[in-house]
């Protein structure tokens, strides 16, 4: 055997992709089948959505700039592009911005890893998270470790414990001695979950008070969070204590934001309040690129700067955007109808692309629903017994009801 034995049983198949594989078979063989798997808007008629006004950027690219190679830290254009996107209203954040371009924030994420915990160490994220996380640290020879995400109270899931994230972060400063939070908001996937700021200002709280304990760094994972019901950037101002205190970081996406998922188009976006750091975190970033992917998408970051700066393409872009959350609301409004009042146990769910539904026998319920032509994901780890990820990004709303009588039967 050539392959280091750590690598010999990988596993080959997204399970993921199999149920979305065969879910699509049978709807060629003309079953009326529903689809919750897939991670990608779609329109009423189960065809990808995408911006137009994207889509023409990208074909508008000129051959001798997409050809070329980017830097490895990316286009300043782009970077400068990116941390006006995110940050406009928070100059302090901006000022002590760097960043680095990324194929979408799976790389973004993977730059994060490598450079902000020692190899062997673990990040911490919530008890339901994006599975790709722990591949990421697996892949980045780092590991994963979890706090329970909600509290439960008398009614069922409650918001996020932030004393478990506390209680986590205590635990890991004194073992490993930094730590590496990853909080995916708004709309997180797979609960569907979005913060409140006054959850906000609780874990920022506790980050700044064990900041005395080691350095700690926050990476916001925001790859959803255009499509959040509330104000995308109205959390930052509570961030703004942590600046030379705690690392500031956030996955950027333009995956979904401007739907163009297979461009692989992201950014690392590092805060960092002191000068001398913040030059050494921008040269460990660059290094990380060149080291790893070389350099990014040059003509895909040519349209997103575009997308970004230009100010009549931003606003056609947010108002087609618009429509499509207007799109998604109609299946989550539709959802929560629906699902509520028959005990559905899911948490508060107001926008996104996913919701999850905790069930006792996730594996043996999602294989049930199925068998009738429902797709679903079940997700057994987590907290307490299990759950199915229900992707209503790709679900029409005339199948919500569908979907929901087979998640209750
Ligand atoms: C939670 C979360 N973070 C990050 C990403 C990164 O997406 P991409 O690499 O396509 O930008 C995804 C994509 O599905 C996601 O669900």
């Amino acid at each position: 055997m050539h392959l280091i034995p750590a690598h010999q049983n990988r596993p080959s198949d997204d399970p993921i992709f199999a149920l979305h594989k065969e879910a699509t078979a049978r709807r060629a063989r003309g079953e009326a089948v529903v689809d919750a798997t897939v991670g990608a808007l779609m329109d009423e008629d189960g065809a990808l959505s995408v911006l137009p006004t994207a889509a023409k950027a990208v074909r508008d690219v000129p051959s001798t700039v997409g050809a070329r190679n980017a830097p490895s830290v990316g286009a300043p254009a782009f970077l400068r592009g990116v941390i006006h996107d995110l940050v406009p209203g928070a100059p302090e954040l901006r000022g002590a911005a760097v960043a680095a371009a990324t194929p979408g924030g799976t790389g973004a994420l993977r730059l994060a890893i490598a450079n902000f915990l020692e190899p062997g160490q673990s990040l911490l994220t919530s008890s339901w998270y994006w599975g790709p996380y722990q591949t990421l640290g697996e892949e980045a020879d780092r590991k994963l470790e979890t706090f329970d995400m909600f509290a439960h109270g008398a009614h069922g899931v409650g918001g996020l414990d932030v004393g478990a994230l506390d209680a986590a972060l205590a635990r890991q400063l004194r073992s490993q001695k930094r730590a590496l939070v990853f909080l995916n908001d708004p709309c997180q996937n797979p609960t569907g979950y979005s913060m409140t700021e006054d959850e906000w200002r609780a874990v920022v709280q506790c980050l700044l008070a064990r900041a005395a304990d080691g350095p700690v760094t926050l990476l916001v994972d925001c790859a959803y969070y255009l499509y959040g019901s509330h104000d995308p950037r109205a959390f930052l101002v509570h961030l703004r204590p942590l600046l030379g205190n705690v690392a500031v970081l956030f996955a950027w996406s333009a995956s979904k934001s401007f739907t163009h998922y297979g461009l692989r188009v992201g950014a690392l976006v590092a805060c960092v309040a002191d000068a001398d750091e913040r030059r050494r975190v921008e040269a460990a970033l660059s290094y990380s690129c060149r080291g790893t992917w070389s350099n990014g998408n040059r003509g895909g970051m040519a349209a997103v700067t575009r997308l970004l700066a230009d100010p009549e393409l931003a606003r056609a872009c947010d108002g087609e955007r618009a429509e499509l959350k207007g799109l998604l609301k109609a299946r989550v409004d539709a959802f929560n109808r629906l699902a509520r009042p028959r005990g559905l146990d899911y948490p508060r769910y107001d926008g996104g692309f996913f919701v999850t539904v905790f069930h006792e026998r996730p594996l043996a319920k999602a294989a049930a629903m199925r068998e009738e032509g429902v797709f679903v994901v079940p997700q057994a780890r987590g907290q307490g017994s299990g759950a199915l990820r229900v992707a209503l990004c790709s679900v029409a709303e005339r199948d919500v009801r569908r979907l929901v009588d087979a998640l209750c039967d």
